[in-house]
């Protein structure tokens, strides 16, 4: 009986899933489901939904419902440097290389990709990490930084660029000197430094293929855990794709890198999590 409930549960679950796809376009079908369920219980809560079914009645007589419950199947919990240490080796090992490598090539463009990016606070580092390493050679190299996600508010919010003190908490005060203005309550990215980010709508898990090639470095990072292992796959392979060689990934400190790739990548620190695509 009690499997009988859990199936029908989960056969209305693939039903709606299906549902955000096809009529809203947003993709949760290869998504955890625990995290999935969760937070749908909030949106059958606020709509007054009992079940999946009268949820899906919900979404078609109020279609602007799909975004809502797009924003709040995102977590977009994220912060400055937030794993110091990934940030540390990146600046240590990664761009080191890098630099050495593109003054021997003779070449300029430096591309990295934020790819979950949440409310700008990982593509602000990187740009932050980068004016740190490369000081007075900042004008001999030709950075962008994009920076994509699927919320729509969080991408309007990166752009803008302005944090509460909570959001900075834990910035050295000579970082927010540096590369913030205080304005009333607030802290404003400086405007240079929002100019070497450019935001986009991406989303990770589409088939449209990579929307950037030849990268330097691709950061995905606390996005790979809210997958299942089929998409984590697919959207490694996609990321693998858009790399140069050489060419770093760097994920989250607590997400792996799928089997598929172990081969191909690298591992330049296994506890930063930064892998290296090297000359085929
Ligand atoms: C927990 S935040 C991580 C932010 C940042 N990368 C970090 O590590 O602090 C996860 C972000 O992934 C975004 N996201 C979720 N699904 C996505 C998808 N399919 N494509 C792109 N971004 C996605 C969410 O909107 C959210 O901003």
């Amino acid at each position: 009986m009690e499997n009988t409930v859990a199936e029908n549960e989960a056969t209305a679950l693939d039903l709606l899933l299906d549902k955000v796809y096809q009529d809203g376009g947003y993709d949760f079908r290869g998504y955890r489901c625990s995290t999935v369920t969760r937070r749908l219980q909030r949106r059958l809560h606020d709509t007054g939904a009992r079940t999946y079914l009268d949820y899906m009645q919900f979404l078609d007589a109020h279609p602007e419902e799909y975004h809502r419950l797009a924003e709040d199947l995102t977590i977009k919990v994220s912060g400055f440097f937030r794993s110091p240490y990934t940030f540390q080796q990146v600046a240590g090992l990664v761009l080191p290389e890098l630099v050495l490598y593109k003054r021997k090539q003779g070449e300029q463009k430096l591309r990295l990709w934020s790819t979950a990016c949440a409310r700008g606070e990982e593509p602000y580092s990187i740009a932050i990490l980068l004016i740190e390493f490369l000081g007075h050679r900042l004008p001999d190299f030709d950075v962008l930084i994009h920076a994509t996600d699927i919320s729509h508010q969080a991408l309007k919010e990166a752009q803008a660029g302005v944090y509460s003190s909570k959001d900075i908490e834990g910035l050295p005060i000579t970082v927010l000197e540096s590369y913030f203005a205080h304005r009333n309550e607030s802290y404003v990215v400086r405007t240079d430094i929002r100019q070497m980010v450019s935001f986009s709508y991406f989303d990770l898990t589409s088939l449209i293929g990579q929307p950037f090639a030849d990268l330097d470095c691709v950061f995905c990072c606390n996005i790979l855990i809210y997958l299942q292992t089929q998409l984590q796959e697919r959207v490694l392979e996609m990321l693998y794709n858009s790399l140069a060689t050489p060419g770093y990934l760097i994920l989250g400190e607590v997400e792996t890198l799928a089997e598929s790739l172990q081969e191909r990548l690298e591992c330049v620190d296994a506890k930063a999590k930064i892998y290296r695509r090297s000359k085929e």
